[in-house]
């Protein structure tokens, strides 16, 4: 991989978007790297979490590569964006293993785009994030229009779209954007943190709850019914039978992970 860096500590797997000189915007071949990453992290039974961050002090994600799609046509455009949602957005949002996002710096369009299709985010306290693509007279094309107003309300997201501005880490906080804001220092340790909690959990039990949450916001699905099929599944599980039995024998589960 030439745009990513793949590290595994124990259960958890950083994944780091590595073109700092770009601030790691997301070009063509980034994509399909990260998605060739989070695929085989998705297949390795052994991590239980992913972090995602971007390299360097600066940035996570500074956007698309506009140098990328400046020449492109109606049509390209409209499959571009529909390849990079399959390939990155839509894919990190229904892995079933949890995916964290650090935002270390910039995330702004395909980037803050990126962070909101991970199953939530931390972030430090030099972080910006906005959507701006209007600026360049386009409009969000990896999810922006979409999750954003899930996460921010409608409100919010229209007039960060409209504006094109950029709000701060604290802002991303009280807007429930990001769970939580620490210095730059600190980030990796407490994604780390957060990730190790995650990792003592049943693996079976979150894939299952993250596709029930994730039906709430899938069109013609009933989030209810997910949850009901996939609450009774879990009893067929070892991990159920481990989980229930360690409690009742008062002692802390091993969790097989089946
Ligand atoms: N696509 C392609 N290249 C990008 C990029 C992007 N989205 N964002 C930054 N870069 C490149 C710059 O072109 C520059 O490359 P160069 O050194 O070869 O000229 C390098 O990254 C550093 O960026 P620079 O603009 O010099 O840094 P800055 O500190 O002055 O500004 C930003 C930082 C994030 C404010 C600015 O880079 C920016 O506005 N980027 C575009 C953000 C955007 O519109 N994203 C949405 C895309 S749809």
């Amino acid at each position: 991989m030439e745009n990513i860096l793949i590290e595994k500590q124990d259960a958890i797997a950083i994944v780091t978007i590595n073109r700092p000189t770009k601030l790691n915007a997301l070009n063509k071949a980034t994509i399909q790297e990260l998605h060739e990453g989070f695929k085989s992290l998705n297949e390795d039974k052994s991590v239980k979490a992913i972090i995602v961050t971007g390299s360097g002090e600066k940035a996570f994600v500074a956007g698309a590569d506009i140098s990328e799609f400046a020449n492109f046509s109606v049509e390209e455009g409209g499959k571009l964006a529909a390849e990079g949602q399959r390939l990155l957005f839509d894919f990190v949002q229904n892995l079933s293993t949890p995916v964290i996002a650090a935002v270390n710096g910039f995330a702004l369009g395909g980037g803050l785009e990126l962070a909101m299709s991970c199953h939530f985010r931390v972030a430090s306290d030099n972080a910006k994030m906005g959507l701006p693509e209007v600026t360049l007279g386009v409009i969000p094309g990896y999810g922006g229009t979409q999750r954003l107003a899930q996460l921010v309300g409608k409100g919010r997201a229209m007039e960060m779209i409209m504006t094109a501005g950029m709000i701060d880490a604290e802002t991303a906080k009280n807007y429930g954007l990001v769970n939580h804001v620490v210095p730059q220092a600190e980030l990796l340790e407490l994604a780390t943190g957060i990730a190790t909690k995650i990792t003592k959990n049943s693996s079976v039990a979150i894939a299952k709850a993250i596709e029930a949450i994730n039906a709430n916001f899938e069109d013609g699905t009933n989030g209810y019914e997910v949850e009901i099929k996939n609450f009774g599944l879990s009893f067929g599980t070892e991990d159920f039978k481990e989980g229930t039995t360690a409690f009742l024998e008062k002692r802390k589960a091993e969790f097989p992970g089946k």
